[in-house]
């Protein structure tokens, strides 16, 4: 049976890290969740037609990552039809031997409910915005707009909406470092396993 770690939270929490940190030290496949919407995003047109029609090409752009595409992204991701196209494939994903982490908002929630550790990455918004501001080159008080109104739109949306599962266990990283949270991460792993 694959082992499956699921980590939700808002932008620039920190999860994305302790996935990444989480796959390398067990030796699990990793998948940022993120992405798949930002793809669908930056894809333009019709954004069920894209969500249906999503190629590796479209993950592989390199202007994913910016604050646009991650305000498009939120703004395709409240539309029901676009996350159905997507949940068969990251669940297939998360069956992935010897195990998989995933990364997003829905996932211990939606996506997989029954995973074997579920952690809820949070930190407080102004040092979010700090740190995503730091990693794009863009202006603080910018970032912090920017968060502020995509967290709004990820809680408040009628379909998956962001929130901790009733058993995730919540790591608010604010004030540690990201070693620490890598650290904290791992154990949970090793006693959910
Ligand atoms: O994690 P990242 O910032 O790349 O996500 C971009 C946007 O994609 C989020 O703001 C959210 O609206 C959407 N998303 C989602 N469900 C996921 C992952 C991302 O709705 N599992």
């Amino acid at each position: 049976m694959p082992f499956t770690i699921a980590i939700d939270g808002p932008a620039a929490s920190g999860k994305g890290t302790i996935a990444r940190a989480l796959a390398h030290h067990f030796g699990f496949a990793h998948l940022d969740t993120g992405l798949l919407y930002r793809a669908v995003g930056a894809k333009g047109g019709d954004p069920v037609a894209a969500a249906r029609s999503l190629t590796p090409d479209d993950l592989a752009r390199d202007d994913l990552r910016s604050a646009r595409a991650g305000q498009a992204a939120s703004r395709v991701a409240a539309i029901p039809e676009v996350r159905a196209a997507l949940v068969e494939f990251q669940r297939r994903f998360a069956r992935s031997e010897p195990g998989a982490v995933l990364d997003g908002r829905d996932i211990g929630t939606v996506i997989c409910p029954d995973a074997e550790l579920k952690l809820y990455v949070t930190a407080n918004d102004e040092i979010r915005a700090r740190r995503r501001a730091k990693e794009l080159g863009a202006d603080e008080a910018q970032m912090l707009r920017e968060l502020r109104e995509r967290d709004a739109r990820d809680v408040a949306r009628a379909v998956a909406p962001m929130r901790p599962a009733p058993d995730a266990v919540l790591l608010d990283t604010s004030e540690m470092s990201i070693d620490d949270a890598v650290t904290r991460a791992i154990t949970c792993a090793k006693e959910a396993g």
